[in-house]
């Protein structure tokens, strides 16, 4: 577990790893807010989609979740970021950025995709857009 410290005052935001603490109906309500359409209407299928995930990183202040990333990752060559959530309260104070990072730092040495139109906020989480990337959609 590792912790964002936003300003002095106030209480950290704690980092962690795995499905511990989530459930459909807290994935639901983060990404409703945020918001990050998913098919979160469907609890099974929501759910089924963070167990076969490689890697579920989550941000929690005093014990709420307020951000989640979501990977696919053959921990070699590519990994894949599915989602990436911070709750609307706690949006512009460098946790998306923050959790880029360590998604970034546990995918090291493997080529990080994304799909997504927010180019400034990727630019400054030090992405660069591609142009041999082709998708079904
Ligand atoms: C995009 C998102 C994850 C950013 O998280 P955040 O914690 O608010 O972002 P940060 O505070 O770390 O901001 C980092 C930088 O990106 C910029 N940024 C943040 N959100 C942005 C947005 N929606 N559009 C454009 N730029 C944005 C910030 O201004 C900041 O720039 P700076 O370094 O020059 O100050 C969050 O707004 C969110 O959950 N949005 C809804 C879901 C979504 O669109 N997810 C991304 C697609 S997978």
């Amino acid at each position: 577990m590792s912790a964002i410290q936003p300003t002095e005052n106030s209480p950290p935001f704690e980092i962690k790893e795995g499905l511990d603490g989530l459930s459909p109906q807290s994935i639901r309500m983060l990404y409703r807010r945020a918001p990050l359409h998913r098919p979160v209407s469907d609890p099974h299928s929501l759910w089924t989609m963070f167990e076969n995930a490689s890697l579920v990183v989550t941000v929690w202040k005093s014990g709420r979740l307020v951000g989640i990333a979501r990977v696919l990752t053959d921990g070699v060559l590519y990994s894949y970021l599915c989602d990436l959530a911070i709750e609307p309260d706690v949006q512009g104070l460098g946790i998306g950025k923050r959790l880029m990072k360590y998604v970034q730092q546990r995918c090291a040495g493997t080529e990080l995709v994304l799909r997504s139109s927010l180019s400034r906020f990727h630019k400054r989480s030090g992405l660069k857009p591609v142009n041999d990337a082709w998708a079904i959609t």
